[in-house]
């Protein structure tokens, strides 16, 4: 479904990515670990379009799409999350998903009535799409409480949430339990499974923890300094030289 090969990025002269190819399969957790500044978000950036690549090839769905403008990378259907998260604060948790899909009806229609109630029809769309995604993840009590108010692994879930109403093919996730508690690192685990499982969304997850891929991700890929240290089931990362010594002095 995704794969990337031979990517570089070089900000003066220091190789962030250098030379990683991987490849992502339909139906699938997959996901890249590291240790802090290996070049993990650099390289999400680079597959996403946020960021333009000094060399290699990216391909999402048979597609060409290296280089391509984020917007028409997620149009063609692969989403991402950002370490820090990007949700309204001052919006209530139905309004964030609500705004949160770019296409909108009506682009160059200018009939202002038919236009208006394209519009409305579109709410309502959205409001029964936004509803279901609450009502399966888990916040639907919570769909008026303002998102600065949720505890912030409920704003975790919430951005990823967000991303869900845009009916992506493959979700890129960076660090979605980054500064957040054991039950809801736990509840993220739980709610990634069902996206999966029953919406079929592919995900491709960043951790800099190797301890939450373990036993959610079924392929493990291992960057440190930009370079590809390692790739391999949980089970054989785990007990990789190279991956142990990697994190080692930067994990304690
Ligand atoms: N825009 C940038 N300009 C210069 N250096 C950057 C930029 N973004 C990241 N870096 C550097 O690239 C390296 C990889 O960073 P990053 O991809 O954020 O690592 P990770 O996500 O694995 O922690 C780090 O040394 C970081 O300081
Ligand atoms: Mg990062």
């Amino acid at each position: 479904m995704l794969e990337a090969n031979g990517i570089e990025k070089n900000f003066g002269g220091l190789k962030a990515v250098d030379n990683v190819s991987i490849k992502v399969k339909e139906g699938t957790i997959m996901g890249l670990i590291g240790p802090n500044g290996a070049g993990k978000t650099t390289f999400f950036n680079l597959i996403t379009g946020f960021l333009s690549t000094d060399s290699g090839e990216i391909k999402f769905k048979g597609k060409d799409i290296t280089n391509l403008e984020p917007h028409l990378i997620s149009r063609l259907g692969m989403v991402r999350t950002f370490q820090q998260t990007r949700i309204f604060p001052e919006m209530t948790v139905l309004e964030n998903l609500i705004v949160a899909p770019q296409d909108n009806v009506g682009e160059g229609f200018f009939d202002p009535i038919f236009y208006r109630k394209a519009l409305k029809d579109d709410q309502k769309e959205k409001i029964s799409v936004a509803v279901a995604i609450l009502k399966d993840m888990g916040l639907y009590d919570q769909k008026d409480e303002y998102a600065k108010n949720l505890p912030y692994g409920e704003q975790k879930r919430l951005e990823l949430m967000r991303a869900v109403m845009t009916s992506p093919d493959i979700l890129l996730l960076d660090e979605p339990t980054a500064g957040v508690s054991q039950d809801y690192t736990d509840n993220m685990k739980s709610y990634i499974k069902k996206l999966k499982n029953e919406r079929g969304i592919t995900f491709f997850i960043i951790e800099h923890k190797m301890s939450f891929l373990m036993d959610l991700a079924e392929y493990l890929y291992v960057i440190d300094h930009g370079k590809l240290i390692a790739s391999g089931t949980p089970k054989e990362i785990q007990n990789n030289t190279k991956v142990i010594n990697a994190y080692l002095g930067t994990e304690g």
